[in-house]
């Protein structure tokens, strides 16, 4: 959790307009250097995929995970390739849709197979294609059910017992086998960790005694962050511990040295982040204070997708703290769901801040991840700007979307 710069983020909403994304490169490479002791990091970027971002996460040495074409074409423009081992970078799903498998083959990107029809598809476009094969172990975790990439109810992954299945279809199609991932959802309750690496060696096992050899293990993404005072901040160095204890298992298995990857997302790029949204308008209805701003669930759609908690600080324009109260903050679309402070379900839950004026600025908390990566057009309204903070430095990194450019692709 970062408590934000106040009187630099009002500076840049001042110069750069409202609703603004702001990222802090200094937390982004803080993170990346508390994760150094894997072998790879592979920045899930469907967290945030700005390119510059993704430029700043090359210059760090981090890979990058693609989950769609435009992901890998992202990827690509930002100067990553796929000639090496371990890949820059790796196209991970559960399917491959036409264009993408003719994009995997033209660029040789690994592909990090969720389903056994996706191996045949590529085997039969691609002989000798590299494969990762991503396994559901049969029990997953996440901060909500949809964050679940686990056990049956999911549709992620290789079901563990169709493990034998994958490996005939990757004999078969004389593809490559890289390695194993596993990644059982996002937000994750640790108590799960040892059953995953113990799900993983296992795996292992099947795989070289099916006479198949790899070279790498991943342990996913899913590191959680602490949103709100209190939460725990996860020990990245007991979390690599039982992956490495985990990694030298399965080396005996196999007879050599096997790398170790971890695919996070929101740990890279969670706390780098601040939604500024400006204040129109206040009312309130029956016992209910409203505060509603210029930013909505089409820009943060966390806290209506999952009743996710961001933090929020109030920034007075005249500079004077006002006394706290029960207050409900809301955007400007035309959905009661439209609401930053709610619970699971949509019960709209008010939360004691400083009264808040038309005029004040309304920061979120921790909104690097899953933030602009999720923003839609909803209601014709722009994509927002994106600023990159670097110490003293800060620059556009996304110029608003205009309507006349949303206009311009109905002009057929
Ligand atoms: N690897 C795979 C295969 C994934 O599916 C994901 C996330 C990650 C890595 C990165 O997970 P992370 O480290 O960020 O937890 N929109 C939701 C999160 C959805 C995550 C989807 N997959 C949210 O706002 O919380």
């Amino acid at each position: 959790m970062q408590t934000p710069d106040t009187q630099r983020l009002s500076q840049l909403a001042a110069e750069y307009q409202t609703p603004l994304w702001v990222y802090d490169a200094t937390v982004i490479r803080a993170r990346i250097h508390a994760l150094k002791q894997f072998d790879t990091i592979r920045f899930a970027q469907k967290a945030c995929s700005n390119t510059h971002i993704l430029r700043l996460m090359r210059e760090e040495g981090v890979k990058v995970d693609a989950v769609s074409r435009g992901e890998i074409l992202r990827a690509l423009a930002a100067g990553y390739d796929a000639v090496d081992e371990p890949s820059g970078i790796v196209f991970t799903a559960d399917l491959i849709d036409r264009d993408t498998l003719e994009t995997v083959v033209a660029h040789q990107v690994p592909v990090n197979a969720g389903s056994i029809d996706m191996l045949h598809q590529l085997g039969e476009a691609s002989k000798g294609h590299r494969v990762w094969l991503r396994i559901n172990p049969g029990f997953g975790h996440g901060h909500s059910n949809k964050t679940n990439t686990g056990g049956e109810h999911s549709k992620h992954g290789i079901w563990h017992s169709d493990l034998p299945e994958a490996l005939a279809a990757i004999a078969q199609h004389g593809l490559k086998l890289v390695g194993l991932h596993m990644h059982i959802g996002s937000g994750v309750d640790y108590t799960h960790l040892e059953s995953v690496c113990g799900a993983m060696v296992d795996l292992v096992r099947q795989a070289k005694a099916a006479g198949h050899d790899l070279h790498a293990i991943s342990a996913g993404g899913g590191l959680s962050i602490p949103y709100r005072d209190g939460d725990a901040t996860i020990d990245t160095e007991h979390y690599f511990g039982l992956w490495d204890a985990a990694r030298k298992e399965a080396e005996t298995v196999v007879g050599h040295a096997l790398g170790l990857e971890i695919e996070p997302g929101r740990y890279l790029v969670a706390e780098s982040g601040n939604l500024i949204a400006e204040v129109r308008a206040t009312k309130n209805a029956g016992s209910n204070h409203f505060v509603l701003v210029d930013a909505g669930f089409n820009e943060l759609m966390r806290p209506s997708m999952y009743g996710s908690y961001h933090g929020i600080t109030v920034v007075p324009a005249n500079g004077q703290a006002s006394a706290a109260k029960p207050t409900v903050v809301a955007g400007p679309l035309c959905e009661s769901g439209d609401v930053f402070t709610q619970a699971d379900g949509g019960v709209v839950t008010p939360r004691d801040l400083p009264a808040a004026a038309v005029g004040d600025l309304v920061i979120f908390h921790d909104t690097g991840a899953y933030g602009a990566s999720m923003s839609s057009n909803y209601n014709t309204r722009p994509l927002i700007a994106e600023v990159l903070v670097d110490g003293d430095a800060s620059r556009l990194i996304r110029r608003r979307q205009t309507v006349d450019e949303l206009l311009a692709l109905e002009n057929v």
